[in-house]
């Protein structure tokens, strides 16, 4: 008996545990194996294989002796070639020591976001959202502020988020290209949101993790207009160069921050696998040899969505202008964003996310990834088409 309570109180969760919940796209992206035939437009996982190349460059560096820890803060090569593309875009001067090399953006965000938040600090976060920024704010302790953006665009009205912002608020997390609603923010509106950070000593996360895939449109980097120590850029590998499972991405910043960002890592993973640094350092000192070529895959997919779309009614969308993301408005058709997916996955099987995954505000939307072939894309649609008509 006494054996048995001890136990219990061995197997009690942490506070920390509870603090989130299991993401809805996780939710519906399980759910949906259970179907043989279903169409899966959930996770933003590109179907596209790493290009040969880069594969070959981690076995060549396994093969060759690569196979033991890497510094913490990355692969010194790969630390110089990231500075040198970061410094290019944003106008900003880096060198290798204001990167760390992270398992993707998502560690990225999470060790950034270790680096400066304490509990009570408010982050403001556009709505809609990446959900992650949200849980990471959460389990550090700090408030998230959520501002919604849908009324103009997508937009963020500035006014809105001036009024957010108090002697609490720590940062800003600017996400452009944005996931989910497929918008890129205009230079005009990153640039006031610049000044308004600097002026009121907020730091801006600037998470670049789309940027490679913007259509028709221009892409300005917020850290054009900021100050080097007011701004820290978050990208990674996964998206643009369909590199999701090998887990390599970055930060870049103040030196400082970058050193407080390599003790979590040294405690935490300890480095990135060495020879997927080496993978990164094959496709990003050969950008436009693969990540044009992976862009050139989306534009088409994003045509045949778009076109498909069109023929639904019912439903209204803004074409995505970067990521592979669209953030479809299904107001007409009187469900909630939660009842459509979870009915339309099991009577069409189709899985897309519910908008309110990504904002409270957003339950009148659902998200489809067109990380899909053309002919699935096509399919998927049209059982969507299908599902509407009948509701
Ligand atoms: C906006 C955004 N940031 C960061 C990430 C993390 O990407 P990864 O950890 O694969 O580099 C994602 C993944 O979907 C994302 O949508």
């Amino acid at each position: 008996m006494g054996n048995c309570q001890k136990n219990n109180k061995m197997m009690e969760l942490s506070a920390l545990s509870k603090v989130i919940s299991p993401t809805l796209s996780r939710q519906l992206f399980m759910m949906a194996k259970q179907y043989d035939d279903v169409i899966d437009f959930t996770l933003g996982d590109p179907d596209i294989p790493t290009p040969k190349a880069i594969c070959e460059a981690a076995y060549s560096a396994a093969i060759n002796g690569h196979t033991r820890y890497a510094p913490n803060a990355g692969l010194p090569a790969l630390r110089d070639d990231i500075a040198k593309q970061v410094s290019k875009e944003s106008g900003i001067e880096y060198t290798a020591k204001n990167v760390a090399v992270t398992i993707g953006a998502t560690e990225a965000v999470y060790m950034s976001f270790m680096a400066c938040i304490n509990p009570g600090d408010e982050v403001i976060i556009l709505a809609p959202y990446w959900v992650q920024y949200e849980n990471i704010v959460k389990l550090l302790g700090g408030k998230p502020v959520i501002i919604d953006t849908f009324k103009d665009g997508f937009e963020p009205d500035l006014n809105v988020i001036w009024k957010a912002i108090n002697e609490k608020t720590k940062a800003i997390i600017v996400n452009s290209p944005n996931n989910p609603s497929g918008y890129v923010y205009k230079a005009s509106f990153l640039k006031e949101l610049a000044e308004m950070a600097s002026a009121n000593h907020i730091l801006v996360f600037d998470d670049e993790a789309y940027r490679s895939l913007v259509y028709d449109h221009e892409f300005t980097s917020i850290a054009e207009y900021c100050h080097k120590e007011d701004v820290v850029i978050i990208n990674s590998f996964s998206k643009e160069f369909a590199m999701t499972g090998w887990r390599v991405g970055y930060v870049v910043a103040d030196e400082q921050f970058i050193n407080a960002v390599v003790k979590f890592q040294q405690n935490i993973a300890v480095c990135v696998s060495t020879p997927n640094q080496y993978a990164a350092i094959e496709a990003i000192t050969n950008t436009d040899k693969y990540a044009g070529g992976i862009k050139d895959v989306f534009t088409k997919r994003r045509e045949v969505l778009i076109r498909e779309l069109n023929k639904i009614e019912k439903i209204s969308f803004q074409e995505p202008q970067g990521t592979f993301y669209a953030f479809i408005d299904i107001s007409k058709t009187g469900l909630d964003s939660k009842t459509f997916c979870f009915d339309l996955l099991e009577k069409r099987h189709v899985a897309v996310i519910p908008g309110v995954a990504f904002g409270e505000a957003f339950d009148n939307y659902i998200r489809l990834a067109f990380t899909l072939n053309e002919d699935k894309i096509i399919e998927g649609v049209s059982r969507i088409d299908e599902y509407i008509k009948y509701i």
